[in-house]
């Protein structure tokens, strides 16, 4: 079934080069690239992607990381596309479950420095797009 996932590349992964290396793995596996966009967000947006996670003891660090330089966000499509990207980007911990092969196995050394970002079900994909591409 095609499916349609939001991609985020952190300010980590832009500041590191490694939009290139990302989109580059997102073709390479057969996925449609069908927005793509370079900016800062606000902590406004910030807090809406991230709601799940107030109140978590990293949320004020992660607003602060994911507002501290631009972020390439992109909806990516295809059959699968949420487990595919998933398993592209590796597990969230970069070290203890992302694994070699993956952008967080090959890239990656801390947690909230993960470099990139996936959608995790159909409702947090049409969520997270509405949010970053509300003109789609
Ligand atoms: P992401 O997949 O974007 O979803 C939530 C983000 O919160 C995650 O990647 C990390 O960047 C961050 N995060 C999750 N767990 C922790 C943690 N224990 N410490 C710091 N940051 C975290």
């Amino acid at each position: 079934m095609t499916e349609r996932t939001l991609v985020l590349v952190k300010p980590d992964g832009v500041s590191r080069k490694l939009i290139g290396e990302v989109l580059a793995r997102i073709e390479r596996k057969g996925l449609d690239i069908v927005a793509l966009e370079l900016r800062t967000v606000d902590r406004e947006t910030a807090a809406q992607h991230y709601a799940e996670h107030d109140g978590k003891p990293f949320f004020e660090s992660l607003l602060e990381f994911i507002t501290s330089g631009p972020v390439l966000s992109a909806v990516v499509e295809g059959p699968r596309a949420i487990a595919a990207w998933r398993q592209l980007a590796g597990g969230t911990d970069p070290v203890e479950k992302a694994t070699p092969g993956t952008i967080r196995g090959d890239f990656g050394l801390e947690t909230q420095f993960n470099l990139v970002h996936g959608s995790d079900s159909p409702e947090s994909s049409a969520r997270e797009i509405k949010l970053w591409f509300p003109n789609l």
